[in-house]
């Protein structure tokens, strides 16, 4: 449903034309309101792998009190978030262009990979990611992770589809959710959780979240 953020960052984006389709897009397929209200609401978040910059703008506008760093290494993504959020005039997010197994992290409250993990080709690279993130995390921090399960079959197909399609040529490699709980239990978060975000929504994303002990 659109709300008032809807409004805005359509406008920031673009209004009626090329960039905002994107948006819509993303807004139509992603479940916005409740990964946000799985981020604290305030302190140091890195979105990793924040593309556009769509998710990373709604938790900056959700919250002031929310310093949110957002990394990509795609210079367009990042161009184009940095601009939105100049048209916005909000002060509490920064686009850093840089990949981000390279780039320099601060001990923060929350670390966000939305839809990024699975774009991390193999095990071995998402491990050393996750590695990174847990040990980025200050004690009592948040990791929050989107990704896709292979359940219900005919969303997991769908997203598989758009997936290969839209990253033609690159590897995809979908997580495995046992395996990843317990990497994170050996790096330091606790509480572990799982939930589908796929009601309403074409894709079976699902949103885990850990705690840093
Ligand atoms: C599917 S997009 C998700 C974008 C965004 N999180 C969202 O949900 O709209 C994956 C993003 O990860 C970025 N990415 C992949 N590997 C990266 C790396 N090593 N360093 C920085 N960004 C990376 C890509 O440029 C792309 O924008």
């Amino acid at each position: 449903m659109p709300n008032s953020e809807f409004f805005r960052m359509f406008r920031a984006y673009g209004g009626i034309g090329r960039g905002s389709l994107f948006f819509c897009y993303r807004w139509l397929v992603f479940s916005h309101e409740i990964v946000s209200d799985a981020v604290p609401e305030r302190g140091l978040i890195y979105d990793l792998g924040s593309g556009y910059g769509i998710f990373s703008l709604f938790l900056a506008l959700r919250r002031c009190e929310r310093e949110i760093v957002a990394v990509d290494f795609s210079k367009r993504r990042t161009a184009s978030g940095r601009r939105a959020a100049r048209t916005l005039g909000l002060d509490n997010i920064r686009f850093v262009e840089e990949d981000f197994f390279k780039v320099d992290l601060r001990p923060s409250q929350a670390v966000v990979l939305n839809d990024v993990l699975h774009h991390v080709p193999n095990w071995d690279d998402q491990r050393r990611l996750l590695g990174r993130v847990c040990e980025l995390l200050a004690p009592g921090g948040k990791l929050v992770i989107v990704d896709v399960a292979r359940r219900p079959l005919l969303k997991f197909c769908l997203g598989w589809t758009v997936d290969h399609v839209l990253y033609f040529g690159d590897d995809i490699c979908y997580l495995q959710f046992e395996r990843l709980k317990s990497f994170l239990a050996d790096n330091g978060i606790g509480d572990f959780a799982v939930r589908p975000l796929d009601a309403g929504r074409p894709y079976s994303n699902v949103l885990c979240t850990g705690v840093k002990r």
